[in-house]
């Protein structure tokens, strides 16, 4: 038995009634739960890394928006399914401004977190035509929308983008698109978990295959603005934040209010369609949602099906802050640089003590610094590692849970590390590598 910051028999207990077969394997809300018995039983705090929640407040011009909103009386009123208008404009503005693309107030839907996003994209998407059934994954991804597909009996393919970036993306993404059954290809950009970013070049292979396969391409923008490598925080002014819209007519952007304003807890986000796939016409949806418009269906067949539209008070918190944006009155960048800073710190602790990044590279680019990194520990994998790591009060998560075939690695987030903790990191880290010697 170690001698280990948290007390090993404890520890070992704990994981024995979890009756988890493996840590590993455990989704996160899971490993959470341990944890919490853990941390009750030993009485010493974890170093949290395991969930993706953000750290900061929200931000507090959405606050003052959504209190004056509810104090009009909107909680007594259902919104407009396809949203309100202040908030469409805004957001049809923000695009402009911070993507330098052009989107109609129309196209801007808001929806119950991107996570709502996602699954009426999916149900769409499925019924879009008869001869394309499959979404395709650049993996690693965020396994809950693996799950919607799965709940809605939706069929998809994934790959593992790590061996393939740069020019290599080209033949593996035709190699998919080329059988004809890919309706839609999906990433998240910064990507959670790997915090990889595609690069320019990455983004116009996407765009100009799905085009030539006629997919339309799914982006995740959950963490908007988070490539801290380039500042696009001026609104107008170049750079932007990276988008498959520059290269692709046919694409849907998921904008979320969770980690970019803080404000994960009124789950508020926007699907953002491009004007052609929101006037696009598919007959094959018609017999399951009355008519062939693709804007149409998403609008009054899917969204006012699963939730008739999103919180009134948020959407008006929304409007207001992406007005602030647009307008040069809020930097959300600035707003969230915390996460940078912190993941600086933290990733130079973990190699300081043998460990490694697993996902390092945008091609020749390091990594930004950001919301999430991805670890691993010569030696072992990443189902070892997670287990491990509990007996030094540290949590993450498997990054086998998320498509990827790093089985050695596991994604740490920041957002809930406070900066006081860092000695303790620090110091178990140290206990960490002295228990476990490289060769
Ligand atoms: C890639 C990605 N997409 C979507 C979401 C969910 O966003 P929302 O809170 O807007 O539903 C998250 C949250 O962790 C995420 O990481």
């Amino acid at each position: 038995m170690k001698d280990t910051p948290i007390p090993y028999e404890i520890v070992e207990q704990k994981i024995k009634e979890s009756n988890l077969p493996k840590i590993g394997k455990a989704s996160i809300r899971e490993v959470k739960r341990l944890i919490n018995e853990i941390e009750q039983a030993s009485g010493k705090k974890f170093i949290r890394m395991e969930m993706g929640i953000p750290g900061l407040p929200a931000v507090a011009i959405g606050l003052e928006a959504q209190k004056k909103a509810l104090d009009n009386g909107v909680a007594a009123l259902y919104p407009d399914i396809e949203g309100i208008p202040e908030l469409k404009r805004e957001m049809s503005r923000f695009c402009k401004n911070f993507l330098d693309i052009d989107v109609k107030p129309a196209s801007c839907i808001p929806t119950v977190g991107s996570m709502q996003a996602g699954f009426a994209t999916f149900l769409t998407f499925q019924r879009l035509h008869k001869e394309k059934d499959t979404t395709l994954f650049i993996d690693p991804g965020f396994p809950v929308q693996k799950q919607q597909h799965r709940i809605l009996g939706a069929k998809f393919e994934t790959f593992d983008v790590y061996d393939f970036r740069g020019d290599k993306l080209k033949d593996k993404l035709e190699s998919y698109l080329i059988k004809g059954n890919i309706h839609s290809i999906i990433y998240s950009n910064p990507n959670n978990p790997s915090w990889i970013c595609f690069t320019e070049k990455e983004l116009r292979i996407i765009g100009e295959l799905a085009k030539k396969y006629d997919a339309i391409v799914i982006e995740d923008l959950a963490y908007f603005g988070m490539d801290f490598r380039k500042d696009i925080s001026i609104p107008g002014q170049a750079p932007y934040q990276a988008t498959v819209a520059k290269y692709t007519d046919k694409y849907v952007l998921f904008i979320s209010s969770s980690k970019a304003f803080s404000y994960a807890g009124e789950r508020l986000g926007v699907m953002v369609l491009s004007d052609t796939l929101f006037q696009g016409k598919y007959p094959d949806l018609k017999p399951y949602f009355g008519t062939d418009n693709l804007g149409h269906a998403i609008v009054y067949g899917s969204v006012y099906a699963l939730s008739s539209g999103t919180s009134h008070s948020a959407q008006y918190a929304m409007a207001a802050i992406l007005k602030a944006c647009n307008e040069g009155i809020y930097n959300f960048v600035e707003g969230v640089v915390d996460y940078r800073d912190k993941a600086h710190v933290m990733k130079k602790m973990f190699t300081d003590n043998g460990f490694k990044i697993v996902y390092d590279k945008d091609e020749d680019q390091v990594l930004s610094d950001g919301f999430y990194f991805t670890i691993s520990y010569p030696g072992m994998n990443g189902e070892e590692l997670i287990e491990e790591l509990l007996y030094y009060g540290i949590s993450a998560i498997s990054l086998a849970i998320t498509g990827s075939q790093r089985l050695e690695g596991l994604r740490a987030c920041v957002s809930l590390v406070s900066k006081s903790q860092f000695p303790e990191l620090q110091e178990r880290l140290i206990a960490f590598a002295k228990n476990h010697p490289l060769k």
